[in-house]
């Protein structure tokens, strides 16, 4: 990676901090910054020295002017995240996921910003597809939250047609991993149930399959991504679909027989995705992304850290 001063918005949660690590990792020398309004930051972070902190919200322009000022890059993070949230309030997703993202577009373009970065999501801009979810596939999402997201792809798309930002959206399929705690998805609240000795409620038969990708290997495909301006539309997953009935056995296997795996079977809820199977094609071509974590492994290594954190 090139010496670079990054910003990184939403920096300090599940994904950002394991981006950070993974950046000091790979090139101790870039300088971060974090723009990063408090609100699901991950709890009991130690302060680092090395990165400089800015509490604010993308919704605020001068605060994201200040924060990109002087900066390379952008990894644009930050963003309303919940879509049963965005359903209760469509309003609050389309501020912070288009118009705080047209805020750190504008602010790039300002700065001199050489190339962005903004997560999107793939499972919310399909719903339920047949085959594999790949990038020539038209947009239709279900929920106000995967709107926002297509609001925000199309300014991107439109910054490097009008102004010829540079910037790669990535949509992200279901990402676990260390650092989760806060989050709702499914392997964060299978391991939060276990820990507390709570039974797991799984809607329908647990036939619903999920692209879930390891964090780690996530985080190197923002890097590679980055350390090549990769610029479009990429999906970001594991490549390759797992039912919930599965996932439940393996999270068996890795926590072993002394923790207790209740499971209860409810009714199908209504609009459940029945599956999501992420084609990783493109970005495997235009920056070799290429997700290395068996599931077991990475489950392992989750597990182990909800583990020391309960220490
Ligand atoms: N985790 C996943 O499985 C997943 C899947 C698809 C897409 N994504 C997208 O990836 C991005 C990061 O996800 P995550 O799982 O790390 O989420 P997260 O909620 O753990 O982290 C988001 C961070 O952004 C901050 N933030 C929220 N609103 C803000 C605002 N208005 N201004 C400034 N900071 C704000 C929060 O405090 C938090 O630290 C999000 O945009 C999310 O939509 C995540």
């Amino acid at each position: 990676m090139a010496r670079q001063k990054i910003l990184i918005t939403g920096g300090r949660g599940f994904i950002g901090t394991n981006l950070i690590r993974r950046i000091r990792d790979k090139s101790p020398e870039t300088e971060l910054v974090v723009l990063d309004n408090g609100s699901m930051t991950v709890p009991g972070l130690p302060a680092d020295a090395t990165i400089v902190d800015q509490d604010g919200d993308i919704r605020d322009m001068a605060a994201v002017r200040r924060a990109a000022s002087g900066c390379t890059a952008i990894v644009h993070l930050a963003g309303q995240t919940r879509v049963v949230e965005s359903i209760q309030d469509p309003v609050l997703g389309f501020e912070v996921n288009a118009r705080g993202t047209l805020n750190v577009l504008l602010a790039a373009r300002e700065a001199g910003i050489e190339h962005v970065v903004l997560a999107s999501t793939g499972g919310a801009m399909f719903g339920d597809a047949a085959g594999p979810i790949h990038e020539d596939m038209l947009p239709m999402p279900s929920s106000p939250y995967g709107a926002s997201k297509l609001a925000m792809e199309g300014y991107a798309h439109a910054f490097a047609g009008s102004y010829g930002l540079p910037s790669a959206v990535m949509r992200f399929a279901n990402v676990y991993g260390p650092y989760s705690t806060r989050k709702g998805s499914i392997i964060a609240h299978l391991f939060r149930q276990i820990l507390a000795g709570e039974p797991i409620t799984i809607y329908g038969d647990g036939s619903q399959a999920r692209d879930f990708v390891f964090v780690d290997d996530l985080c190197d495909g923002i890097v590679e991504a980055m350390d090549v301006k990769a610029s479009g539309i990429f999906h970001l997953g594991s490549g390759s679909p797992t039912s919930l009935t599965e996932l439940l056995e393996k999270v068996g296997r890795v926590i072993g027989p002394d923790w207790p795996l209740e499971v209860r079977y409810a009714p199908w809820r209504a609009g459940e995705v029945r599956r999501t199977h992420t084609s990783i094609a493109k970005a495997a071509r235009a920056f070799r992304y290429s997700p290395k974590t068996g599931l077991e492994a990475g489950l392992q290594a989750t597990w182990q850290w909800f583990l020391d954190r309960e220490r």
